[in-house]
């Protein structure tokens, strides 16, 4: 039990799994944080996918959220649960860094990267239309409040850990007013920001350079339209071993909502096979965007102590052996 109390939506598939070694791991390391689960089973309520009102008051009370992954929900008309959200609490930048795992061996080697995703509109708005059989149309909207408020995030998150330059990801070569519109954006806001670079780059040389050399990412902090985001962050955590390694904090004025990338897993649900790092990890940018610096580095420290002592302490999908259990329980040996 403790100070502070924190939402826990633990998801479908793997979450519950994943979700217990995090609690279990928390109250080993005396976080003094108390759960409050809730279930977000959605209901359609005039053709839009709802949160039930107990969740929703919950987390606008609590203010943060640990999140598991969540299936999108069956039934005609349902929107993505993730997607709904970081609609209703208006988390507008996604925060995802990728840094490398030592003891976890890729091709790459000391990746330190930071995406800022732009995480409420672009081509994510929803806006669909079949205008004739043959012909549809996506619309990709970006408006102006919603690119300054994700670039001065990125900014800020840049200042607040010392990192000298904001990079601005795009393709206004082709998107000339989408695109064109964050870029301009960028640089007005950037005119606030006199001691941090802003440069810009095209999205396919970014991705052709994140694969051929990272290093030169370490030293900034990338920013991006939404889908742009959602891709590269995946590709960014390719470079360090894949999803289950990879956290991310959806942050809005008032709440935020810290969730694992990886999705439900169903094939393996119940098995006891989840690798719960990612969610871990997610639940120590959570602690320490609540200022609980030293249980966060405490945890962090030993997951990643953990993952590098062997196989036998690391879950299938890092090339182990070992069980959720197992590994939850080495976790807490090394706190
Ligand atoms: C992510 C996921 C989601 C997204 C899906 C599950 C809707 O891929 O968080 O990156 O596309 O944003
Ligand atoms: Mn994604």
């Amino acid at each position: 039990d403790g100070k502070y109390t924190v939402t826990m939506i633990p998801g479908d598939g793997i979450g519950p799994e994943i979700a217990a070694s995090v609690e279990a791991i928390f109250k080993e390391a005396k976080v003094p944080i108390t759960w409050e689960p809730v279930d977000v089973t959605p209901s359609l309520i005039n053709g839009k996918t709802t949160l039930p009102a107990d969740a929703v008051a919950s987390i606008n009370k609590n203010l943060v959220a640990l999140k598991g992954p969540l299936a999108t929900p069956v039934g005609k008309g349902h929107q993505s649960m993730n997607l709904t959200l970081r609609r209703t609490f208006e988390l507008f930048a996604n925060v995802r860094p990728c840094k490398s795992v030592q003891g976890y061996k890729t091709p790459y080697e000391n990746v330190d990267t930071v995406l800022i995703r732009e995480n409420t509109e672009g081509e994510y708005s929803g806006i669909e239309h079949e205008i004739v059989p043959g012909v549809v149309q996506s619309i990709k909207l970006i408006t102006k409040p919603a690119s300054e408020r994700v670039i001065r995030y990125a900014f800020e998150y840049a200042k607040s850990v010392n990192k000298p330059e904001v990079r601005v990801v795009h393709k206004a070569s082709i998107m000339k007013l989408s695109d064109g519109l964050f870029v301009e954006t960028a640089k007005e806001v950037g005119k606030e920001y006199p001691d941090i670079k802003l440069s810009f780059e095209l999205l396919d040389n970014t991705s052709l350079k994140l694969c051929a050399d990272p290093s030169e990412y370490k030293s900034l902090v990338m920013v991006m339209p939404n889908l742009y985001g959602d891709i590269m962050s995946d590709l960014s955590s390719g470079l360090i071993g894949g999803l289950g390694l990879t956290p991310s904090g959806n942050m809005g004025n008032k709440v935020s909502i810290f969730e694992a990338v990886h999705g439900s897993a169903p094939d393996i649900a119940g098995k006891g096979l989840a690798n719960p790092t990612a969610l871990l990890l997610s639940s120590c940018m959570m602690l320490r965007h609540m200022e609980l610096n030293s249980h966060a580095d405490k945890i962090e420290n030993a997951v990643l102590k953990t993952i590098a002592s062997g196989p036998e302490n690391r879950t299938r999908d890092l090339k182990g052996t070992s069980t959720t259990s197992h590994f939850t329980e080495q976790v807490i040996k090394n706190l």
